[in-house]
């Protein structure tokens, strides 16, 4: 647990591209918040509902435990959010998706200050009162939804697969996410974190090729967590075979796809995986608001 008193804090996690890591990144950092502090809640913002399919809500998110769109109870019509919260895990909550965010974006649209809605009726009424941290699973595609993540929290943490398209995935997301917000609100970039690495990176492998463009393009490598970091020096040295640390980032690990399977964060299902360091990192990443070296 902190020693200082939290300073509450939102945080979007999300990348202009799917199946990179949002809501393994998302679940696992925020059972971590909830482990460090003790109160914090997950948003499933992404319509797919994957992080509430995976923590086992199907009910909620077909709609059948409140009989009706919560989301859009909540984000169009003013509804009280604490009544469509259910519990993750100790100290962690969720704020679950439903089937029809779509409808709810569409009626963002159309709402007066429909990007604001997040923040106004759902984070600002939660965060600092009833959670200390809150971490928003985004769509993987540009729109109102993402658009209230983004003025909801002012935060984002970017994950990256070592799949193809991590370039795109990543020049977009800066450009056409935070570049764009960036002319209406302030958005700091929190993290950017690759997970799911399990190449050897003294050889040209994808995973060097992704670590590389991150700690070496100037406006990413400053955030980059200290567990996925390779200064120059370090490179230099991964090239002599003089390298002797840990390989970086969130590591390919079968037990986190297990937890997801099992529809329970990593420190619930395997709380020995050597992983949970990266996530407990992540986590006081959010807790101080940036990377420190
Ligand atoms: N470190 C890791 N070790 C093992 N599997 C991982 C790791 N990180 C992510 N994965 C797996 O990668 C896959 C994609 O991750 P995830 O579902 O979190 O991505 P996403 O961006 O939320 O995808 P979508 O756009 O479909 O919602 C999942 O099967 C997940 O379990
Ligand atoms: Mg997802």
């Amino acid at each position: 647990m902190s020693d200082e008193a939290p300073t509450p804090r939102a945080v979007s996690v999300g990348v202009l591209k799917g199946g990179f890591g949002k809501t393994t990144t998302a679940i696992n950092l925020g059972r971590e918040l909830a482990h460090r502090n003790e109160r914090a809640l997950l948003i499933d913002l992404d319509d797919n509902g994957h992080m509430t399919l995976i923590l086992g809500h199907d009910d909620a998110y077909r709609g059948e435990r409140w009989n009706t769109n919560h989301a859009a109870d909540v984000l169009l019509d003013g509804a009280d959010p604490h009544d469509y919260i259910t519990n993750v895990s100790d100290g962690l909550d969720l704020f679950p998706a439903h089937v029809d965010l779509e409808d709810v974006q569409s009626g963002l649209k159309e709402a007066t200050m429909g990007t604001t809605r997040l923040k106004e009726e759902l984070v600002g009424e939660l965060l600092g009162e009833t959670y200390d941290y809150i971490v928003i699973d985004c769509p993987a595609n540009r729109g109102k939804l993402n658009d209230n993540a983004m003025y909801a929290t002012g935060n984002i943490i970017i994950p990256l697969r070592p799949e193809n398209g991590y370039e795109t995935g990543l020049t977009n997301t800066v450009q056409r996410l935070v570049m764009e917000a960036r002319e209406y609100f302030d958005l700091d970039i929190l993290a950017v974190t690759p997970t799911d690495l399990s190449d050897r990176i003294d050889q040209d492998t994808r995973d060097r090729r992704l670590l590389r463009e991150m700690t070496t393009r100037e406006a990413v490598a400053k955030h980059v967590p200290n567990y996925a970091y390779l200064s120059p020096e370090d490179w230099e040295n991964v090239d002599n075979g003089a390298y002797d640390h840990d390989l970086p980032g969130i590591r390919h690990r079968a037990t986190i796809d297990n937890a997801n399977d099992e529809g329970v964060p990593l420190r619930d299902y395997d709380p020995g995986c050597d992983q949970l360091q990266c996530y407990d990192e992540l986590a006081k990443i959010v807790e101080t608001g940036e990377v420190r070296r």
